[in-house]
């Protein structure tokens, strides 16, 4: 075997002999370099205009090769690194913070971070299995485990990881729109377009009106056009209505159009709303359609021995979307996509001769490659499977009530602000909100948030309900306390009558 003994043209592989130790001297200065910054930043974010922001990551990037720095690989490695995480911590906004409460963008555990960076060391790729032996086994059984939380067979059932629910939404509606549109025998969308697999019929997705918006982009992708999506009522808590959803799809069949999926939404983006999935699974049996169900921010609370019964039909519905980049605790990405039967990924399954040729999976080597709509793709189930047995499903519930507590005590700190008005009892981890400034409450709840902003003193959603702009925290951080949130909302206030004061100044 010919053997080389030039010196490599790198030391810095992350899987070299001593790469491993180059990795951890790195980590160690990088994460010197995160507390330095942190401190720095004080805040939940920089007290920095975009501008002020971009200027100073022009500043630490420098210019792409300029003037070589000196010295062994791995020191400039290490300088370069701490400069550049100094610079990015600095202009991070930093989900562990009390005050920072905008997004479905939580603080990952420290487990599944250092985790994630095992993967990215052993860099296994799931798109085959001679990239990734064992990846491919711990992903397969993962997802039979959360498919047996979600109420599934989990022997029989089919899943992926995916990206997020972005992802899972489009890859649950390219298999509603295959499973529905065979106009005749033999005939799909995948392989033979939309128009003839429809053979004349219109397609329609049917969701809640305040479903996420990935819906609509996905109805584009898939070639149905964002016009296909029959948006439907829902309450005053965002829950979608089935007498409404019946009513569309008997208009539907009126019209002779073709119902490819009805979309529920487990956890709506802002109020949180779960919509009914016992009835509307029910109406989607009655009609044949397709139910999925999004539960990209909802499905965390399967965790939760308390609050899980919220989710009550979930088991009924062909497809699940749920996000552990949400209430999960994971570092992005570890979004999954289940679907209540293996077969319904069929119109995924893809023979490459280069990656999964049928000999060898009829040799007894398993492929992926027929779950995901990407190729390449990164062991994002390590740092989900570490943590489920790090924590077990117990330990996660356990931070799934903690946040949902504080939801519950912050909304009551809402209600007793007279300055601020509550939009609708928290059904998850969001709180609702705004500052009352009258006929003006608008300009001034949109100002607040920016000064806030501005000023780096908090990260403060913002939303809009029936044409009124409203604030939103979403509290995903099992470290805040209601006191913390109380402060957040003195904070707020404060704001807005600084805002309102301004307003009446000018006026
Ligand atoms: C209900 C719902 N579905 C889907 C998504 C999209 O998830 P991701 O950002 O992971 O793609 C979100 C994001 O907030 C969401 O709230």
């Amino acid at each position: 075997m010919p053997t080389s003994t030039a010196t490599p043209p790198t030391d810095g592989l992350a899987g070299a002999p001593g790469g491993p130790a180059t990795v951890a001297a790195l980590v160690e200065a990088a994460t010197r370099a995160l507390a330095g910054a942190c401190a720095e930043r004080k805040g939940p974010l920089p007290a920095r205009t975009p501008r002020q922001v971009a200027d100073a990551v022009r500043e630490a990037l420098g210019p792409l090769d300029g003037a070589a720095p000196a010295g062994p690989g791995h020191t400039i490695a290490a300088d370069v690194l701490t400069r550049l995480t100094r610079a990015l911590a600095a202009g991070a906004a930093d989900p562990a913070h009390p005050r920072c409460a905008a997004h479905l963008h939580c603080p990952p555990l420290a487990v599944a971070v250092a985790a994630d960076t095992v993967a990215s060391v052993l860099n296994q790729s799931l798109d085959s299995w001679d990239q990734a032996p064992a990846a491919t086994a711990m992903e397969t059984q993962v997802v039979a485990e959360l498919a047996d939380l979600v109420g599934y067979r989990g022997e029989h059932a089919g899943g992926v990881v995916t990206s997020g629910g972005t992802e899972s939404n489009l890859t649950a509606l390219l298999l509603a729109r295959d499973h529905a549109l065979t106009a005749s025998p033999g005939l799909d969308a995948s392989r033979h377009g939309v128009a003839r697999a429809a053979g004349g019929a219109r397609p329609r997705i049917l969701c809640g009106k305040v479903a996420h918006f990935s819906v609509q982009r996905s109805a584009a992708l898939l070639g149905l056009g964002e016009d296909a999506v029959v948006t439907v009522d829902v309450d005053s808590q965002h829950r979608m209505r089935p007498a409404a959803l019946r009513e569309a799809l008997l208009r539907l069949r009126a019209d002779g159009d073709l119902p490819v999926a009805v979309v529920a939404t487990a956890g709506t983006t802002d109020l949180g709303g779960i919509d009914p999935l016992g009835a509307i699974a029910h109406i989607a049996r009655e009609f044949g359609v397709w139910l999925h169900v999004d539960a990209a921010y909802g499905g965390g609370l399967l965790f939760s021995r308390r609050l899980r019964g919220l989710l009550a039909g979930l088991e009924r519905a062909d497809s699940v979307s749920m996000d552990l980049h949400k209430l999960g605790w994971q570092p992005v990405a570890a979004g999954i996509l289940l679907t209540r039967e293996r077969a319904l990924f069929a119109p995924l399954s893809r023979s490459v001769d280069y990656l999964n040729p049928t000999d060898d999976e009829e040799a007894g080597y398993p492929s992926l490659l027929g779950y995901s709509l990407r190729t390449t793709r990164r062991a994002d189930v390590f740092k989900i499977a570490v943590t489920l047995r790090a924590l077990g499903t117990d330990g996660l519930g356990r931070l799934v009530d903690l946040c949902r507590d504080l939801a519950l005590r912050t909304a009551a700190h809402v209600v007793g602000e007279p300055r601020l008005v509550l939009a609708a009892s928290p059904s998850l981890t969001t709180v609702v909100f705004r500052y009352d400034a009258g006929e003006h409450s608008d300009t001034v709840n949109a100002r607040l948030r920016r000064r806030l902003l501005r000023e780096g003193r908090a990260v403060v959603g913002r939303t809009q309900i029936e044409d009124r702009v409203w604030l939103k925290l979403t509290l995903l951080n099992p470290d805040t306390t209601p006191d913390d949130t109380a402060s957040l909302l003195a904070e707020i206030v404060a704001a807005g009558d600084a805002e309102a004061a301004a307003l009446k100044e000018t006026r």
